[in-house]
């Protein structure tokens, strides 16, 4: 290679690289973003169940003296990118969530964005809890810090190249993020309308529901038509025509499929992730349960 040849490839690597930079770079929410709220520790705690935030922030095994039921984290979860430790969200002020801001919070719930400005693999299901109401989000951060604080420091993610796949996440959000919130349909009821709000936004329920694309964006043209599992292994069923396919007689005996799960005989509901998504599911009141069962309910093929 002549030196002129190596000089313009340097060049045009040094560009690229400066592109993918620039493209990659994140774009966190800023104070003006942050509406005026009074928090609701009540409505935090609801929405705290209807995300299923436990279901990733379990504490680690050798918390031993740790209820399985407190968000201490530390517990392996694993991705096909490698293996992620979810952060203690006790209000433990130096391991824990104690000393984040509002904002720090929505940035990484609804944005992806860590407080140090690291994008966030989208594991954490940032990609729904990004069509949340804010003001539900902050409920949540309100709950958090009422629970008792437990030391659990941060254990590192076991991802390859990690500061690269990161950025690259950046890249990933350019084409598959969505950022648009929720909407509610004035044509269907408001019980209707409530379900497509805890499905859409907090339950996450489309993460493993719904097949995805090229881009591994969701493939909203066969939303909740069901697909492999996101976590590799096995596959996830399809939420639509549950009731013309016979599978549940109507919408309230869906919904006491999604209250009561495998105790009341109902056994789709119990692998794959889905026994812990139900357990969440049945903390909630018996209403916001009843919409779930009407709006999954509604989905035809
Ligand atoms: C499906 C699994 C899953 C669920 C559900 C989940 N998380 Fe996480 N969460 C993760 C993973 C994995 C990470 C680590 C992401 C990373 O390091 O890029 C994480 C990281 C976080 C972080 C830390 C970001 C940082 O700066 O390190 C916060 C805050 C958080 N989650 C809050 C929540 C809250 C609040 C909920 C419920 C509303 C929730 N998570 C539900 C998997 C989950
Ligand atoms: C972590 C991935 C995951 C998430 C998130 C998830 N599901 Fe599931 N779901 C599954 C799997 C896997 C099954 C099959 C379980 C089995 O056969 O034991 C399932 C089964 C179901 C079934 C039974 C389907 C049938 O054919 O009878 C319903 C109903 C359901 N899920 C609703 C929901 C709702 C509502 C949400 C959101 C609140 C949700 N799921 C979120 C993985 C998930």
């Amino acid at each position: 290679m002549s030196p002129k040849t190596g000089l313009a490839l340097a060049l045009v690597a040094a560009l690229g690289l400066g592109v993918f930079w620039w493209l990659s770079a994140p774009q966190p929410l800023t104070a003006t973003d942050i509406p005026q709220h009074q928090p609701d520790v009540a409505n935090g705690e609801r929405l705290y169940h209807a995300a299923g935030c436990i279901s990733c922030h379990q504490p680690s095994p050798d918390l031993a003296n740790v209820e399985k039921t407190v968000p201490a984290g530390g517990a392996p979860f694993h991705t096909p990118a490698g293996t992620l430790y979810p952060i203690n969200l006790t209000p433990d002020p130096d391991t824990g969530i104690g000393k984040w801001s509002d904002l720090d919070f929505l940035n990484a719930v609804q944005r992806g964005i860590s407080p140090e400005g690291r994008h966030l693999i989208p594991a954490l299901p940032y990609t729904s809890y990004v069509h949340m109401k804010p003001g539900d989000v902050l409920d949540i951060l309100a709950y958090l810090k009422t629970l008792p604080p437990v030391v659990s420091p941060e254990r590192p993610a076991e991802i390859m190249l990690q500061p690269l796949v990161r950025r690259g996440v950046g890249l990933w959000k350019q084409v598959a993020f969505d950022t648009s919130p929720w909407k509610p349909d004035p044509s269907q009821s408001e019980s209707w309308n409530r379900g497509s709000y805890l499905v859409n936004g907090p339950g996450h329920c489309a993460e493993c529901h719904t097949p995805r694309n090229a881009f591994m964006g969701l493939d909203t043209s066969q939303a909740f038509a069901g697909g492999p599992h996101p976590e590799g292994k096995g596959r996830v069923p399809s939420l639509v025509g549950l009731i013309e396919r016979g599978r549940y007689k109507d919408a309230a005996d869906l919904a006491s499929a999604l209250q009561y799960g495998e105790v009341m005989g109902y056994d789709k509901l119990s692998s794959g992730g889905m026994g812990q998504v139900q357990t969440n599911i049945s903390k909630l009141p018996e209403d916001d349960i009843k919409a779930i069962g009407a709006y999954l309910a509604s989905l035809k093929p």
